[in-house]
């Protein structure tokens, strides 16, 4: 064995699969933050048990709503309009961009230590459970795959699994220390 794991095969051409994708649809940022929660678009992705329309977080995991405290009361209004829930979709990009830059750089994603431990306990305190990093994942996915078709490569793909992969782990890590 040569000792090379995938993430030391994270290099500059994975950062920019990443960072390039995210450059372009950056832009658009609030409608993203839309469609990565919440859309009906079909596509032939496997999501869960079968094939099937694209999923996305609350198609998924309906429950997934009644986490966000700014969304337990909205009933069906509709979620264009919560700034918070467009914050998070963005930060999770950001963060799993920053992810891709530190994979290049050190090989490992390092967040900040009072960043980690707030993480943790927001999404313990949340009742967030490893199986919604997986939703999480999907919906992030599909929405670069829409966002920038003709960007988009398995190699694209693997960049962004790779990165969010490593930042969801630490996430998760903390999230047992802080249970
Ligand atoms: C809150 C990031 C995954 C649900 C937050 C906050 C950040 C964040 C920065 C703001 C609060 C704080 O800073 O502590 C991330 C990142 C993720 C991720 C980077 C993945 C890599 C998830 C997943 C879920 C989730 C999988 C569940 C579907 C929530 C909820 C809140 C939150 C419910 C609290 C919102 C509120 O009520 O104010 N997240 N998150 N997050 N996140 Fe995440």
């Amino acid at each position: 064995p040569s000792g090379a794991t995938a993430a030391n095969a994270f290099g500059e051409e994975q950062e920019a699969l990443v960072v390039n994708a995210w450059n372009a649809m950056k832009g658009d940022s609030a409608s993203l933050a839309l469609r990565f929660f919440q859309s009906t678009e079909p596509a032939a992705i496997c999501v869960g048990s079968g094939w099937g329309k694209t999923k996305r977080i609350f198609e998924i995991a309906p429950g997934a709503k009644q986490m966000f405290s700014f969304l337990r009361d909205a009933g069906d209004a509709p979620l264009e309009n919560h700034p918070k829930l467009k914050a998070h979709a963005v930060t999770v990009f950001v963060m799993a961009c920053e992810s891709a830059t530190q994979l290049r750089n050190s090989g490992d994603v390092k967040v900040r230590e009072a960043t980690l431990k707030r993480l943790g306990a927001t999404h313990v305190k949340a009742g967030v459970a490893d199986a919604h990093f997986e939703v999480v994942k999907t919906a992030l996915l599909d929405t670069i795959r829409n966002a920038v078709p003709d960007m988009w490569t398995p190699e694209m793909q693997a960049a962004w699994e790779e990165a969010y992969d490593q930042l969801a782990a630490a996430i998760k890590e903390e999230m047992k220390n802080a249970a």
